[in-house]
């Protein structure tokens, strides 16, 4: 029987003609029968503030409750200045908050991302995978998802078109659905 998952798709850039996000939008129409991918915005959370973890405004709170309630989490990352943007480390460090009430706990993750440069934000996905030890989240190891020179594979309306990068991830996504059965020890 096909498999029944709902996975939160976060993209780590705000930019209008965003690579990234454009790449996870290819992820959500890839996806294996059975594998919904629910792309959530985080253009709108404020900035983290600790005075207010424990009573955070209504677009964290929707967003703790998306990313607890899913079977997984997929990041599309850009490279920042060889790191993750800020906009991606805020959105998780809301969703990690408080102490306690970490929503990605536990969470099987995948990661993507896309560069205009030829190292396809390799640095910024092993910081963030970094980051997921201290969340305790799984994060795939493999396929990784490194998509270089961006420009060269997506069309000006942020198609996806590049085949051998359309069939890796495909290929990530296929990867993700045992690896998700496998924490959920079978379910
Ligand atoms: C970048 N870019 C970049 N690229 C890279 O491969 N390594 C890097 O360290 C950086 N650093 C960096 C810092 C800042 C502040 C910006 C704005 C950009 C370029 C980056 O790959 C490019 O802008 C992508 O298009 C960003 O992803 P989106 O917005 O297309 O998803």
């Amino acid at each position: 029987m096909a498999p029944s998952l709902t996975i939160i798709g976060i993209a780590g850039s705000l930019r209008k003609g965003s690579y990234n996000a454009a790449l996870l939008r290819a992820a959500r129409d890839l996806a294996p029968a059975g594998i919904t991918i629910v792309i959530k915005n985080i253009g709108d959370l404020p900035l983290f503030n600790q005075d207010d973890e424990k009573n955070p405004p209504p677009s964290v709170r929707e967003l703790k409750e998306a990313v607890k309630a899913a079977d997984g989490l997929l990041i599309a990352t850009p490279e920042y200045n060889y790191s993750v943007p800020g906009v991606l480390k805020n959105a998780l460090d809301w969703v990690s908050r408080p102490y306690g009430d970490n929503s990605a706990d536990d969470k099987p993750v995948a990661i993507m991302g896309a560069s205009v440069s030829m190292t396809g934000t390799a640095r910024a996905q092993y910081h963030l995978r970094q980051m997921f030890v201290f969340l305790n989240g799984h994060v795939l190891n493999m396929p990784e998802v490194m998509v270089p020179a961006a420009s060269d594979k997506f069309d000006q309306d942020g198609n996806l078109t590049d085949e051998k990068t359309r069939d890796k991830v495909k290929q990530m996504l296929e990867a993700f659905v045992p690896w998700i059965k496998r924490l959920q020890g079978g379910k």
